[in-house]
């Protein structure tokens, strides 16, 4: 908590001091100095251009650097003294420089604003947590196409409306789960490009009557251009709404990923073990192992999405341009960023330690009539209509049921009975490994085509 004293950020302006609480009620300082780091570098950046265009000195150039290391130092090392009066990371970072420094330090907010500087400050902030956000994607892609390579042959139920519907092998499963993860790698690339674009020269709102240098920044900061519109700039938060919604489809996959697991860590399923450094016990049963951390980013999903709410609401009624309304995007922003790390990480340290239960797996394929399309497209390549086939495996999967036996069970001449184009090669797909292997065309569940699909997804990451 940053500390509260009198040397007010000054404004000659105002014959009356602030009211107590009002300096408390409106300071960001508490949250926002977690972007000092950019604040520092943009900084530096706009010092830089100051110089060259003449405004500050070689030697004011200098000192400002010099104080602004000094200020990197004191705040890594905890000793920075964060003040409230001060608001927030500009004024804070600003009011010590001059401290330092002197006259040089007064004369870095020329030809900026506050609006235009948090506004780059967020950008860079967030084009940063974008890189950290995609180290933790890529591992745990790489941590499920690992299992998927251990599991390409493992059969299972794959499911429609969370009934046995045709078997599919436990490779392919995870590998749908890879393709949710590069549509979300490809997400947050695409918004970084329009958050990749420098605000800083717009000024409070309508720009700056000094011939400032907006590519010399730009080019410094890393950013692809300066924006187009000075209005637009100080008040556009599109980028921090887009980063949020992709944040908010992340942790949307994330629990669907989470929900299966729980599912199929259950007693009554018994797919999967999660390994007991992913669970916890209860405090009362002592016979529970309960599966913690995909619960928990099941639940963490709806506070992302809530924050993409909240920043939607925050936007709606905004006339232009900077509005103080914008101060309360930075603390949905940081959220969705660690929360995104924190569950990308969790989920990537547990995927390696997932264990299969194949034989759990295989027997629940065996006991929904898993194959009864095979059967009805084994008709159907023997002449007969669809619709028929679909008659005929009808009655055969009612056979089944009263007698509790599988399809491929049932005898020869019990099949017969409802169609005599059925023979003994019948019994070729009728099996769970015929059928997966049947599934061989691109994107199919046959385990050469799942090996293959991890290949080439190996081949896109590196
Ligand atoms: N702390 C403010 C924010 O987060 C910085 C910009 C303040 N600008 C102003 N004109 N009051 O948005």
């Amino acid at each position: 908590m940053a500390t509260v004293n009198s040397d007010k950020l000054s404004s000659a302006r105002f014959a009356q001091a602030t009211d107590a609480f009002v300096e408390i009620f409106t300071a960001s300082v508490d949250f926002d100095q977690r972007m000092a780091s950019q604040d520092i570098e943009g900084s530096l950046a706009h010092a830089r251009m100051l110089c060259k265009i003449g405004i500050l000195s070689n030697t004011e150039l200098d000192d400002i650097i010099n104080g602004l290391a000094t200020i990197t130092q004191e705040i890594e090392q905890g000793e920075f003294n964060w003040s409230v009066p001060q608001e927030d990371v500009h004024m804070n970072i600003e009011a010590r420089l001059t401290e330092l420094i002197g006259i040089a330090g007064k004369k870095l907010h020329t030809g900026r604003s506050r609006n235009d500087q948090v506004a780059t400050d967020i950008r860079l902030y967030l084009r940063n947590e974008i890189s950290n956000i995609d180290t933790q994607l890529e591992r745990l892609q790489q941590a499920i196409l690992d299992l998927a390579e251990k599991e390409a042959d493992t059969i299972m139920p794959g499911f429609t409306h969370l009934q046995v519907a045709q078997p599919v092998t436990f490779g392919h499963h995870l590998m749908a789960w890879f393709e949710m993860l590069v549509r979300d790698r490809e997400r947050l690339q695409d918004c970084c490009k329009r958050i990749n674009i420098m605000p800083l020269g717009a000024a409070a709102l309508a720009g700056t009557s000094y011939p400032i240098d907006r590519y010399m920044t730009a080019e410094l900061l890393g950013f692809t251009r300066p924006s187009n519109n000075s209005l637009d700039s100080v008040s556009d938060r599109d980028f921090a709404i887009e980063f949020t919604a992709a944040g908010s489809l992340i942790m949307m996959h994330l629990s669907r990923f989470s929900e299966e697991l729980v599912i199929w860590a259950s007693a009554q399923f018994d797919f999967i073990d999660i390994p007991d450094a992913f669970c916890t016990g209860s405090s009362i049963m002592p016979q529970k192992k309960n599966p913690d951390v995909p619960e928990l980013i099941r639940g963490k999903s709806g506070r992302v999405t809530g924050h993409l709410v909240s920043l939607l609401m925050l936007m709606k009624g905004q006339p232009l341009a900077y509005n103080k309304d914008n101060q309360e995007d930075k603390e949905p922003l940081f959220d969705t960023a660690d929360t995104l790390i924190n569950s990308l990480r969790a989920f990537a340290d547990m995927v390696p330690h997932l264990g299969a239960k194949r034989e759990n797996m295989y027997h629940a394929a065996k006991q929904g009539f898993a194959t009864a399309t095979d059967l009805a497209d084994y008709l159907v390549r023997k002449g007969m209509a669809f619709r028929d086939a679909h008659e005929v495996v009808g009655l055969a999967v009612r056979l089944g049921v009263e007698s509790r036996r599988d399809l491929s069970e049932i005898s020869l001449q019990e099949l017969q009975q409802f169609s005599s184009t059925i023979s003994a090669d019948v019994f070729d797909i009728l099996s769970l490994e015929g059928s997966v292997a049947a599934r061989k065309h691109i994107g199919g569940t046959a385990p050469d085509t799942v090996r293959a699909a991890i290949k080439s997804a190996r081949e896109e990451l590196n």
